[in-house]
């Protein structure tokens, strides 16, 4: 039977009966000749068998207005009813929420420990694609880990998730302890390390950002990058200033990348270009940029190609007068300023970290920054911007879009850096093989960071590890994300005076899952995961101590840590550091 007839035969029963009965009765009430109600009511019994005697409902007036009237006196039986009905939820009044189970996750969970991301003792979530028929419940591998100083961020997430060694990984490392603490056993599971280790710089490989650029769309997000993270703090910086600033600084970096040899092709080019620029109040005068650029534009007018992006760009710099010019050169200047440092011109005058091969083979690179010290940061937020892009366009060259080995970034002191345009790239990573753990002291880092982007960002974690800590708006956006269970409350009540009684009541109140308090005071070594489509799981911390890779760890044994200098002298490369230059005199 179609839908449509099964739902009218279904919802119309009552009025059909309704109407077939009412019509019979007023056709027995009909048949007996009378006009008096009590007669009529005293041989109905005889009648009605004479109403029924012809099964089909009688046409006559009455009766179909009989018929009618009860239908309708039905349908507001109906509809009253409907008014009227109550809504039970049963144990659930207040709310719903419970803690979760194992087994509404285990679809989530690879069997294969090793092919799992770690988020605690007992929850984990799958890098391998989910069992057939199960894609309703896929979930995006970025984990959002929230969690106070010394809560076990690095201890209980990072390390155990670097020691599953199932993808590339791209580390923030704090405190340049994880590379000494994981490096050796990276590479005796076959990775190659990388390290940009911006606190000692003498002791790190050389990353030059414009070895990767391939369009002048690279250099204007390496420029974008520097000039928001170099902003000083409080300076809100005026916007003619910082854009007109922001035009010459990517005049020239997009001239170096054109014109440059490849031993020039870097930032400390750049910085020689600006001190070059000499500004005169008088319109004649042309400092040698203008020259370079003059002829750069005449070669190309020559060969009849376009005027180069460079140029063009340069060219708006130019317009402004003498004064103009010379603010804002000023504020590139403030903005570059770090980039003059002697160690920082040595890190980025080549390039060793080689970073476009990350998602083509077993990788893991360390970015040590310093968490007291963040004038070194734009460097790192560089290398991040350029990561991302680039892996994008790699994953691209793909078939299917996607990198060959899983690249995933654990960025701890994520709200240290700003990345540009990071809410919209967190969104389409996934289908790159690219995946993100944001790590955070507090949620409220993130929205002093990214503004209106902080929720784009951590809706975009399908996964959250919340490790401990105190922070108001933390732990109330915790307790609210938990949700409101509905427990039985008991009442008791005495009666003191001259009959004495007792009474108890109970009744159902909704109350936290877990209350501000319980979250701020929860016990050291547990912890809240909440994975998407699952509710949340209140947990124990992950045991590092317990994993298979553990004794690879220079934890386990000091003889295990990486020696960075080592490292660089297997490269080929020993680089002296002042402190270790001794003088050697001879005597005698
Ligand atoms: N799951 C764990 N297993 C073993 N030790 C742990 C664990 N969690 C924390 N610890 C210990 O607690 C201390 C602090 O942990 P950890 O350095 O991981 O915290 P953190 O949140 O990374 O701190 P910070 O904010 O300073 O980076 C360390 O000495 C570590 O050994
Ligand atoms: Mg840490």
């Amino acid at each position: 039977m179609p839908k449509i007839l099964l739902k009218i035969v279904k919802q119309g029963w009552p009025y059909t009966l309704a109407f077939y009965f009412a019509n019979k009765l007023t056709e027995a009430f009909v048949i007996i000749r009378s006009n008096d109600i009590m007669v009529k009511l005293q041989n109905l019994d005889k009648a009605l068998p004479v109403a029924f005697a012809n099964p089909l409902p009688s046409i006559s007036q009455e009766a179909l207005l009989g018929g009618f009237v009860a239908v309708f006196a039905v349908f507001f039986i109906v509809q009253n009813a409907k008014a009227k009905k109550k809504k039970f939820r049963e144990g659930i009044e207040h709310g719903s929420a419970t803690w979760g189970t194992l087994e509404e996750l285990e679809p989530l969970v690879d069997p294969d420990f090793s092919k799992n991301i770690i988020l605690s003792q007992t929850e984990r979530l799958r890098m391998t694609p989910m069992p057939k028929g199960m894609w309703q419940r896929t979930c995006n591998k970025n984990v959002l880990v929230v969690g106070g100083s010394g809560s076990g961020k690095t201890s209980s997430f990072v390390k155990p998730n670097l020691m599953q060694c199932h993808s590339s990984y791209i580390i923030t490392d704090s405190k340049g302890q994880i590379l000494q603490e994981c490096g050796k056993m990276l590479q005796k599971n076959g990775y190659n390390i990388r390290f940009l280790d911006l606190i000692d710089m003498g002791l790190s490989m050389r990353y030059n950002p414009l070895a990767y650029v391939k369009s002048d769309k690279d250099v204007r997000k390496i420029v974008t990058t520097l000039m928001v993270n170099t902003k000083s703090e409080g300076t809100g910086g005026d916007s003619f200033f910082e854009d007109s600033a922001s035009i010459l600084l990517t005049a020239l970096v997009s001239y170096v990348c054109l014109e440059a040899g490849p031993e020039e092709r870097n930032l400390n080019t750049v910085l020689d270009l600006l001190n070059a620029i000499e500004l005169r109040d008088d319109p004649k005068w042309k400092n040698a940029v203008d020259l370079l650029m003059e002829k750069l534009e005449k070669r190309y007018q020559a060969q009849n190609k376009a005027v180069p992006f460079c140029v063009k760009q340069y060219r708006k710099f130019q317009q402004a007068g003498y004064k103009t010019g010379q603010s804002i050169l000023a504020t590139v200047n403030a903005h570059v300023a770090p980039l003059e440092l002697d160690e920082v011109r040595n890190l980025i005058s080549k390039d060793e970290l080689a970073i476009d091969t990350v998602g083509d083979e077993l990788t893991a690179v360390f970015i040590v920054t310093s968490d007291t010290d963040t004038s070194m940061n734009f460097l790192a937020a560089i290398f991040y911007t350029q990561m991302f892009n680039l892996l994008c366009e790699k994953a691209k060259k793909y078939p299917n879009g996607r990198l060959p080995v899983h690249v995933r970034f654990i960025l701890d002191e994520f709200a240290q850096l700003k990345i540009p345009n990071f809410e919209i790239l967190i969104s389409v990573l996934r289908s790159r093989e690219i995946s993100v753990a944001p790590i955070l002291q507090t949620k409220s880092q993130l929205r002093a960071v990214y503004k209106d982007h902080a929720e784009t960002i951590t809706g975009n974690c399908d996964s959250f590890l919340f490790l401990g800590g105190k922070e108001e708006s933390t732990i109330k956006d915790i307790s609210e994300m938990l949700g409101r269970e509905t427990i039985d409350s008991r009442g008791t009540s005495e009666n003191t005076g001259r009959d004495k009684s007792f009474g108890q009541s109970f009744q159902r109140i909704g109350r936290e899952l877990m209350s501000k308090d319980e979250i701020a005071s929860m016990d050291g070594g547990k912890c809240i995961v909440q994975i998407k489509g699952c509710r949340p799981f209140f947990s124990q911390k992950y045991n590092l101590t317990k994993h298979k890779n553990y004794p690879l760890l220079s934890d386990s044994n000091p003889k295990n840590a990486f020696d960075v200098k080592e490292y660089l002298a297997s490269l080929g490369r020993v680089r002296a550091r002042k402190s270790d230059i001794v003088e050697v005199i001879e005597v005698g």
